[in-house]
Order: structure tokens, then C-alpha cells, then sequence
């Protein structure tokens, strides 16, 4: 399909890494409708590559993403958002049973930093910029800034990013836990593609169940969570490749997965 907003390849060995470039320059990345269902698209096309266990998007060096559209969202009324349901496409990507890592560079910022919150992983341009600045348009985040956000770093922090509009940089990000590294720009979307590689060399039927028990300690009790987690790692014994696992560590020899 031709795309406008968005570049996608495949990268590493055996394409098991697939990178999906924002790329809509003007406007710094903001999202309007057609790109994020672009971006819903194509994160669907890389998932049906039986190769592809991660999936990093990203965005230019001055722009991860500035945000939703704001001049597309500037003349909507309160029924219009709630009848077209505007948001109900944004969470595809917290939805994605591959391993999602959002690369940072430049300005992540409103839907942008939820965007990149919506990944599993999120590593950073030491010149990255997070925010919640829809406080200054007089509106709030709307996909996950005032939840994800908080689980992240805490209220505290998450109250004065929402409620003042001010960024943070790449190494504060780092410091509260927002994003588990920093590297320099040019490197980063390397360096995402090599985390994505190691992760590749997994079972991705583990990955897939790992994620999951990962993802259930945001909604669960910790009691409900360990329950859970248990019937989880209990499914593996199920798996091909959690036998493979085993043995090959018995056997002194590295495991080859075949993802069943
Ligand atoms: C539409 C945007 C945009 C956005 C930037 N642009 N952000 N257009 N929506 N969110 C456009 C500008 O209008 C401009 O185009 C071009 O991109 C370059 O931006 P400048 O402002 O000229 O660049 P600069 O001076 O470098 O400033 C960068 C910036 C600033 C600090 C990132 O652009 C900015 O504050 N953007 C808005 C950030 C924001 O408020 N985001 C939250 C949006 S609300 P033209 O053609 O006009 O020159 C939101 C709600 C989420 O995300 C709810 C759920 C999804």
C-alpha cells in the first residue's frame, strides 16, 4: 500500500525488525486521523510477518511526534469527538502482541509522549523532549497521559508535567524511569534495532506470553497478578520451545526456537 505519513522496513537479521518511520515533517509528526490509521495499518502489515518480533517506531531527530493535530481538533465540537469516537483508534499499538520499542528523538509531546507510553520499551535521543502540554490548549491528555504517565514516574512528577505543561529532557526521563536509556541521535535508532534483534532471538510465543504477564500487573491486585502470572508460566510447559529451552541449557548448547 503506498503510504504518506509513514515509512516502514525491515531491519536486522532476517528482517526480524521492523521500523516504522513517522514522517510527516511540516508538522512535526502530529498525529491527524489518516496518519494514525496509516500507522494502525502498517503496524498490522509488520505483525503478519512471520519474522518480525519487535516493531520500534520512530519519528526525525526533532520530532518523535508534537502531538494530536491541534489544527485539525481546533473547530471540533463535544459531540462531533464523541460521536466520530475520536480516539478509538490511538491504543492499536499498547494492543500488539509483538514487542513495540519507541525510539525518541526531538519532541515527544501530548499524544506523541502517549504514543511512545503505549510501547514497551522506550529508549531515547539524548535531545529528547517529553510533555504533556495539552494544559496550555485548555484540554488534557487523552490517551493514556494522565494514566500511563503516573504508573511511569508517579503522581507527584505526573501532576506537575499535566498540570504545568513543561517538558522534560532525555536524562530526567531516564532518572524516573520514563525511558530505560539514552544514546546519543544518530545512534538511536540503531540501538533500537540491536535491542529488537536480541529480543528476536527469543521464543516469540515466550515473548508474547511474557508481555501479557507483564501487562496485567497495570490492572491487577498483586494477589490476582501472581495468580495470574503462575497460569501463565504454567501455559509455557505447553510450548515447544519451552522444552527446547531446557534441553538445550542441559545440553550445553544455545536453544533454536521455532516459535510453536
Ligand atoms: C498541528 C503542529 C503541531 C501539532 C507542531 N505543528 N505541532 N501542527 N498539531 N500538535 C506544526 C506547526 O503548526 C508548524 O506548522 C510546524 O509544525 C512547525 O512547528 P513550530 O511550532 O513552528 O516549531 P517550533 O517553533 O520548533 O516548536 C516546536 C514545538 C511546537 C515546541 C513542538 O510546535 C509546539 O508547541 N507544538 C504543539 C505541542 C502540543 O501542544 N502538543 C499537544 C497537542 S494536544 P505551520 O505550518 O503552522 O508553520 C494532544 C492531545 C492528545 O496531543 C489527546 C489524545 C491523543
Amino acid at each position: 500500500p503506498k503510504r504518506e505519513y509513514l515509512l516502514l522496513d525491515y531491519r536486522g537479521a532476517n528482517n526480524c525488525v521492523a521500523v516504522i518511520t513517522l514522517n510527516r515533517p511540516k508538522a512535526l509528526n502530529a498525529l491527524s486521523d489518516p496518519l494514525m490509521q496509516e500507522l494502525n495499518c502498517t503496524i498490522a502489515e509488520a505483525e503478519a510477518q512471520p519474522n518480525v518480533a519487535a516493531i520500534v517506531i520512530t519519528g526525525s531527530e526533532k520530532a518523535f511526534a508534537a502531538g494530536a493535530d491541534i489544527k485539525q481538533m481546533q473547530t471540533r465540537n463535544f459531540v462531533q469527538v464523541y460521536k466520530d469516537n475520536f480516539l478509538s483508534g490511538w491504543d492499536r499499538v499498547s494492543s500488539s502482541p509483538r514487542v513495540v520499542i519507541a525510539a525518541v528523538n526531538g519532541y515527544a509531546l501530548g499524544g506523541g509522549c502517549e504514543l511512545a507510553m503505549m510501547a514497551d520499551i522506550i529508549l531515547a535521543g539524548e535531545k529528547a523532549k517529553f510533555g504533556q502540554p495539552e494544559i496550555n490548549l485548555g484540554t488534557i491528555p487523552g490517551a493514556g497521559g494522565t494514566q500511563r504517565l503516573v504508573r511511569a514516574i508517579g503522581k507527584s512528577r505526573a501532576m506537575q508535567l499535566c498540570l504545568t505543561g513543561e517538558m522534560i529532557n532525555a536524562k530526567q526521563a531516564c532518572d524516573w524511569g520514563l525511558v530505560s536509556a539514552v544514546y546519543p541521535p544518530d545512534q538511536l535508532v540503531d540501538e533500537a534495532v540491536k535491542l529488537g534483534e536480541k529480543i528476536a532471538s527469543k521464543s516469540k510465543v515466550a515473548l508474547q506470553i511474557c508481555k501479557e504477564a507483564i501487562n496485567k500487573s497495570y490492572d491487577l491486585s498483586l494477589t490476582e497478578g501472581l495468580r495470574v502470572e503462575k497460569q501463565l508460566f504454567y501455559s509455557t510447559f505447553a510450548t515447544n520451545d519451552r522444552k527446547e529451552g531446557m534441553t538445550a541449557f542441559v545440553e550445553k548448547r544455545e536453544p533454536r526456537f521455532t516459535d510453536s
